[in-house]
């Protein structure tokens, strides 16, 4: 790999327009990014009408494909962001259970000290929701709340969006 490539993982939480950012920050920055989308995240993307993403990326992996680069430890890529990251598959990359190619990438991540950006969405968080969060940060996961903020008057959805946004690609530039 020439130029860094990082994993985008895409859930079935709400805040499609989140990773489709994302992904325009990452070229604007000259990163790759490959995707892995989840069954749910898919259907979600469409629902809230930000389904170009599935053409504006790079390589798109398929969600039960372990056979797939971001399965192992010896492809080098730079880190993950799981964006939005819903409640459960959170729970599953607390529970290590690695059932699928997307969970199994975070694992990864988590094994191999590379960073790993998880941007939860949902409210009011519950004590099981709030614990696994807890776990994955003392793991080595950042946990980022999809949280905009208003302070730099955004005039439309994609300037707020980006409040989140800058936060998560200043988070994962700590660490080059
Ligand atoms: C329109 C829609 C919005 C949803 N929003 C959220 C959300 O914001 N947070 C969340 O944790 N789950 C949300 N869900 C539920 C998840 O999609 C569901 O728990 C699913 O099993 C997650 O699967 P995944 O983690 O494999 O993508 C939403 C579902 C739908 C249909």
């Amino acid at each position: 790999m020439n130029v860094p490539t990082l994993l985008l993982g895409i859930t079935g939480a709400s805040g499609s327009i989140y990773a489709k950012r994302f992904l325009q920050y990452a070229k604007e920055r000259v990163f790759e990014v490959e995707l892995i989308v989840t069954k749910t995240g898919e259907a979600v993307l469409r629902h809230e009408g930000c389904e170009d993403i599935l053409q504006n990326c790079g390589k798109i992996h398929k969600i039960d494909d372990f056979f797939a680069p971001p399965a192992t430890g010896s492809s080098g890529y730079y880190g993950m962001v799981i964006l939005p990251c819903s409640m459960g598959t959170l729970g599953r990359i607390a529970a290590g259970t690695s059932d699928n190619l997307l969970i199994r990438a975070a694992d990864v991540c988590l094994k191999e000290s590379r960073p790993l950006v998880l941007v939860p969405r949902e409210m009011p968080f519950n004590e099981i929701h709030l614990e696994n969060m807890l776990k994955l940060k003392r793991a080595g996961a950042a946990i980022i709340p999809a949280s905009p903020h208003f302070y730099k008057h955004p005039k439309n959805l994609e300037e707020l969006a980006d409040t989140v946004v800058e936060k998560v690609f200043s988070n994962f530039l700590h660490f080059l």
